[in-house]
C-alpha cells in the first residue's frame, strides 16, 4: 500500500552521508524544499554551515562505530544518501596504502557496513542511494582506485537489492560536475573543466541541479531498485 505523496519526499527523513560534497548539499535543499526532514552527516567540522532546517551528525564511513551511531542517533529514517568520496588519483607507485583504502572506504565499505546497520531502522518504502561515477566505466591512467570504487559501487547496489529488498538500493554514477569538488585543481580548474564539456556528445560538464534531478527520481520511483542511473553527459561514450 503507498502511503506516501508519489514522486515527492514530502514528510519523509533523509540521512545524507557526505559532509561539505556540493551534490549532497543541493540534494538537502531540494529535499527540504519539498517538505523532507534532513540530517546532513560527515567528519566532524563541516556542520558549521548547514543549510537552514537540515540537522547534522557525525560519521566518518571508515569507522564503523561511528556509523552504529550516526543509524542510532537518527532514528527511523526513510532515505540513506551517501554522496562521500575521498579521492585517491595518481600513478599507482605514488598511492599509500591508507589513502587506497579511505578511497574504497568512503565509497564502498562505509556504506555496505552502513547499510548492515541501517536496514532494520528504514522506514517500508525506504531506501539507499549511493554514488559511483564515470571514471569507473571509462578508466584512464592514475584512475585505476576511484574506477574500481566506482565500479564496485554498481556491483554494490545490485547485491544490496537483493540482499535488504524490499529496502530499495540504487546509485547515481555522475560525469564530471561542477560540484565544488574540482576547486582542488586551483587555476586550472577552467580549463579542464572547458577541456572536458568539449569531449562531451551534450557539450557542457553537469551542475549539481543535474545529478540532483536524478537522485530524487532514484529516491522516489517505487519500482527502481539495483540500478545505476549514469548521469554523464554522454562520458562513457565520447571519443
Ligand atoms: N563532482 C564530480 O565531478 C563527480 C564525478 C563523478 C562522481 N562523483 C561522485 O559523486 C559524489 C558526490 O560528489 P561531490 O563532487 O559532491 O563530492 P565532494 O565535493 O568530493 O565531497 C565529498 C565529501 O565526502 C566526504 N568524505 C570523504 N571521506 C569521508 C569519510 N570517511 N566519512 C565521511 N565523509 C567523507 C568529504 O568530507 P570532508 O569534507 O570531511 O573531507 C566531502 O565532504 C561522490 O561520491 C563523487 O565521487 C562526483
Amino acid at each position: 500500500m503507498r502511503s506516501r505523496t508519489e514522486g515527492s519526499l514530502q514528510g519523509q527523513r533523509l540521512v545524507v552521508v557526505g559532509g561539505r560534497s556540493g551534490i549532497a548539499r543541493g540534494l538537502t535543499e531540494a529535499a527540504l524544499g519539498q517538505g523532507a526532514e534532513v540530517v546532513l552527516a560527515g567528519r566532524a567540522g563541516a556542520a558549521a554551515s548547514l543549510p537552514q532546517g537540515a540537522s547534522w551528525i557525525d560519521v566518518d564511513l571508515r569507522e564503523e562505530e561511528t556509523i552504529a551511531t550516526l543509524v542510532s542517533e537518527a532514528g527511523t529514517v526513510d532515505h540513506w544518501v551517501v554522496s562521500a568520496s575521498a579521492p585517491a588519483n595518481g600513478p599507482l607507485a605514488d598511492l599509500p596504502a591508507d589513502g587506497i583504502r579511505a578511497a574504497l572506504d568512503a565509497k564502498v565499505v562505509g556504506p555496505l557496513l552502513l547499510a548492515k546497520h541501517a536496514v532494520a531502522s528504514t522506514r517500508e518504502g525506504g531506501s539507499m542511494l549511493l554514488f559511483s561515477g564515470v571514471v569507473g566505466w571509462r578508466p584512464s591512467p592514475g584512475l585505476t582506485v576511484m574506477a574500481t570504487a566506482n565500479a564496485a559501487v554498481a556491483a554494490l547496489v545490485a547485491a544490496l537489492a537483493v540482499e535488504v529488498a524490499p529496502m530499495r538500493v540504487n546509485a547515481i554514477s555522475p560525469g564530471i560536475v561542477d560540484s565544488g569538488a574540482w576547486d582542488r585543481l586551483g587555476a586550472e580548474k577552467e580549463a579542464f573543466l572547458r577541456r572536458t564539456a568539449q569531449q562531451l556528445p551534450v557539450g557542457r560538464v553537469g551542475e549539481v541541479e543535474d545529478i540532483v534531478s536524478a537522485a530524487l527520481l532514484a529516491l522516489t520511483n517505487p519500482f527502481l531498485t539495483g540500478s545505476t542511473l549514469h548521469v554523464d553527459g554522454g562520458g562513457r561514450w565520447r571519443p
